[in-house]
């Protein structure tokens, strides 16, 4: 054990730029205790919301013929607060919608019913580290765990998941995840769509069996790939159609794939607007050509069906793009979609994708109907409120960003070096309470070395077969296994201060530039091969350790993940 974590470590401070990185143990902390859990409601604190959550191992109707697939889902009882708070979808894996306002002191109840540990993360919220569903929380079967927290977020869109982990990527593939949504006095005084005209809209991907059952992957080589399904599934159903009126609908886009990243566009080339990123309004609306959705990334779309005929029909693409998988892969897809294969044929069937959907294929993901016309549908607003804005003047690190160097050694995506480790932090990872840091996420790609007898596993070798030497080319070691990576930050919003791309791939970086919406807060953000991303992120309110890691969740249960330690 500690012989490889010294390994770790030299092989860090060799690529990395960020000086000397000493680590930090907390073993009383965490686990002198029997255990965190929370087992006894807080007397002190006064919920206006109290809900019951239970997992459980089920079978629901997912398919529209055919037998029920066996899922895991979330069911939840509201106890105390608006009946509004929870909204059930029927016939549905996914949990019920959480609908919460600003302020709400809010307590949960928790327990796992299935027949393996589990925990719930609420992504986007920001609460205390006991309420955030950090993997040391993660319950066995039969326990349960009380989250209490306030509900500090502005108005917006979060989603809640779980998050035990080597467990999280299957587990949410299976059905453990749902939707929520926060609002506040800023956000009523706006005139956007509400009620039936404010949607979900969780996009997912997923692979049945003949007997509709959920098809996971195995092995390495698809891990670290990442997952990638055959079928789309729009709030937990096949082949979605909406029928909305000819007047403005806001939907509240949530990647819950895996893997797949969206790139959300219309069929007749009608551009998107977006109010929303993340858990937060945008400052003012945003208006591209299309966007881009991340696994972990939401955004609010006003999407406006004024003065469309009764009768049209509009389509929601995933648009082709470039650039997403290691070259290798990629030289591959495109070759075969030239040749007539695969997705390339303008996108398919809904649900009837082929076998192989590369990321960065086409393909329908939902068909928005007018069904009625309408005269009175609100306006665009000029702007969304209140937006306080980060700048390189409001952080205390300037000159010394805390870095996040992805690498994908094989078999091993890292993070700054190392995998995720449950009660560790390096030095940078240490962080004052109440300070706005600024920090670096870009691809560490020091030279692949191979100790001596390691080779690499036949599945993870994309050069062709000519094994480590066919590297050459300029293509510095893990360059040839460079890919996208969404990173996600636990805790509070941050702000994106700079993107910036360098060096290769810009051709395939052209296919997909337009979508990023980098104007507002964010928790998750996209980081293309070559790309290097600099935000500044607030550590305030709650001490303790928060996660950052790859919401690629293959990359997350490969440890790609660590922790920040707030104190
Ligand atoms: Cu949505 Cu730590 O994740
Ligand atoms: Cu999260
Ligand atoms: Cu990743």
């Amino acid at each position: 054990m500690t012989k490889k974590i010294n390994n770790n470590r030299r092989q860090f401070l060799q690529n990395s730029a960020f000086g000397a990185a000493a680590l930090t143990a907390f073993p009383g902390m965490l686990f002198a205790q029997s255990s965190p859990l929370r087992t006894k409601a807080t007397p002190s604190f006064k919920a206006d919301v109290e809900i019951e959550f239970v997992s459980r191992d089920v079978y629901v109707p997912v398919l529209k013929t055919g037998r029920e697939t066996k899922v895991q889902k979330y069911y939840a009882k509201l106890l105390k607060g608006p009946k509004k708070t929870l909204v059930e979808l029927k016939g549905n894996y996914l949990g019920p919608i959480i609908n919460y306002v600003k302020g709400q002191k809010v307590r949960i109840y928790y327990k796992n019913m299935m027949s393996e540990p589990s925990i719930i993360h609420w992504h986007g919220l920001h609460v205390p580290q006991d309420s955030d569903g950090h993997p040391m929380y993660t319950l066995e079967t039969g326990q349960s765990h009380i989250y209490e927290f306030e509900v500090m977020n502005n108005a917006g869109t979060s989603f809640y998941h779980s998050h035990s982990h080597n467990l999280t990527a299957e587990q949410v593939y299976k059905g453990l995840a749902g939707l929520i949504t926060v609002t506040d006095d800023e956000e009523q005084k706006l005139d956007l769509p509400r009620g039936e005209y404010d949607l979900p809209f969780v996009i997912q991907d997923r692979t049945f069996d003949e007997q509709n059952q959920l098809k996971y992957l195995h092995g390495m080589h698809g891990r670290m790939n990442g997952f990638l399904g055959e079928s789309i599934l729009v709030n937990g159903l096949p082949n979605v159609e909406f029928s909305v009126k000819s007047r403005a609908y806001r939907f509240r886009a949530v990647n819950g794939s895996n893997s797949r990243i969206y790139k959300l566009g219309w069929d007749d080339g009608t551009p998107l607007t977006a109010i929303g990123t993340d858990a937060h309004l945008l400052p003012k609306p945003e208006t591209r050509p299309y966007l881009m959705l991340a696994p972990g990334e939401r955004i609010d779309l006003w999407l406006d069906f004024s003065g469309r005929p009764v009768g049209s029909e509009l389509v929601m693409y995933s648009l082709p793009y470039a650039g997403a998988m290691p070259p290798k892969m990629e030289e591959q897809r495109l070759g075969k979609e030239s040749s007539g294969g695969g997705m390339g044929m303008g996108g398919g069937m809904m649900g009837m994708m082929s076998p192989s959907v590369g990321q960065g294929d086409k393909f329908a993901i939902a068909t928005f109907k007018v069904t009625e016309k309408v005269s009175d549908s609100p306006k665009l607003p000029k702007t969304l409120g209140r937006f306080e804005r980060l700048t390189e003047r409001d952080v205390d690190n300037k000159h010394k960003p805390i870095p996040i160097g992805i690498s994908m050694k094989p078999m091993r995506p890292m993070l700054n070096g190392k995998s995720f480790s449950m009660n560790r932090v390096l030095d940078f990872e240490k962080v004052e309470l109440g300070s706005i840091k600024k920090i670096k996420i870009f691809h560490d790609h020091g030279p692949m070395k191979m100790k001596e007898g390691e080779k690499m596993d036949k599945g993870m070798d994309m050069s062709g077969g000519g094994g480590m030497g066919m590297m050459g080319g300029g293509m510095g070691g893990g360059m040839m296994m460079s890919m996208a990576h969404p990173i996600h930050l636990h805790g509070q919003q941050f702000q994106i201060l700079s993107r910036e791309i360098e060096g290769m791939r810009q051709e395939e970086y052209k296919t997909v530039k337009d979508g990023f919406l980098d104007s507002g807060w964010k928790d998750t953000v996209l980081v293309m091969p070559g790309e290097e991303i600099v935000v500044a992120k607030p550590f305030q309110d709650y001490k303790g350790l928060f996660l950052y890691h790859c919401h690629n969740l293959e990359h997350e249960d490969l440890g790609m993940m660590r922790q920040f330690y707030i104190s």
